[in-house]
């Protein structure tokens, strides 16, 4: 039998108390690299979007790009290796940005990064644009605050998913376009797709994936772009 909503959350929750159980820094590797993960981060050992995300990213060349909560930083290193020419990313997690120093750092790229802690949009200037804005968002909807390492999986009232999209054309060159992570069975897509209309966006599905948490799940990766 499917399971409903809530069973589907829990299985995200469980998923991530068996990643706290880490207390030492330790190693992954992803797409034949390697990268570091620190306690308290979003971690790509137990969460299997992260590489999903990596591998289909469609990164333009010398492209600027924006990532939102980089957790570990692969996604962001991933960009710059496939042509992107500056990422900047921002975590609201301070330990996903020292994670992501390190990342950058051991796969040579630290040069092109720039990482930043604060809540979506808050460290940039209105001058601070960007070819692309990426975020793989927690996309499992809950009511009830969370704590630090759950606000990776977890939005209360998608209120931050909110602000990520309709603070977004601040933020987005002519022609820019967002890309989101995010998972049709374990988050409520329609609440997303309500935001993205208000907003002035059109959505589009670039590519999708069967995975498993402790239930079979999908995980999609959509386009938005500027309706006119
Ligand atoms: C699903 S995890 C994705 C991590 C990483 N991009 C990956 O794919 O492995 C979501 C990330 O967003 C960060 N985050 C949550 N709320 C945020 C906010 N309001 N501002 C910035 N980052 C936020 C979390 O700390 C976490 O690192």
């Amino acid at each position: 039998m499917k399971p409903n909503y809530k069973e589907y959350i829990e299985g995200t929750a469980k998923v991530l108390r068996e990643s706290e159980k880490e207390s030492e820094k330790y190693e992954v590797e992803i797409l034949g690299r390697k990268f570091v993960v620190y306690p308290n981060v979003f971690s790509p050992k137990y969460f299997f979007d992260t590489e999903f995300f990596a591998k289909e990213l469609p990164v333009q060349k010398e492209e600027d790009f924006l990532e939102i909560g980089p957790g570990t930083g692969t996604v962001s290193v991933f960009a710059l290796i496939n042509g992107a020419k500056h990422v900047t990313a921002i975590d609201i997690n301070p330990a996903a940005v020292e994670n992501t120093k390190e990342n950058a750092k051991l796969n040579d790229v630290e040069d092109k990064i720039t990482v930043l802690q604060g809540d979506i949009y808050s460290p940039l200037s209105e001058d601070d644009k960007f070819d692309t804005i990426f975020w793989n968002t927690p996309f499992g909807y809950v009511e009830e605050d969370v704590s630090i390492l759950e606000k990776a999986v977890f939005d209360p009232e998608y209120k931050s998913t909110k602000k990520f999209i309709f603070e977004a054309k601040n933020h987005l060159k002519k022609n820019g376009r967002l890309l989101i992570g995010f998972s049709t069975t374990l988050g409520k897509f329609e609440i997303l797709e309500e935001f993205l209309n208000q907003a002035g966006f059109k959505v589009r599905c670039l590519a999708k994936t069967e995975s498993v948490e402790t239930h079979p799940v999908l995980f999609e990766l959509f386009e938005a772009v500027p309706s006119e």
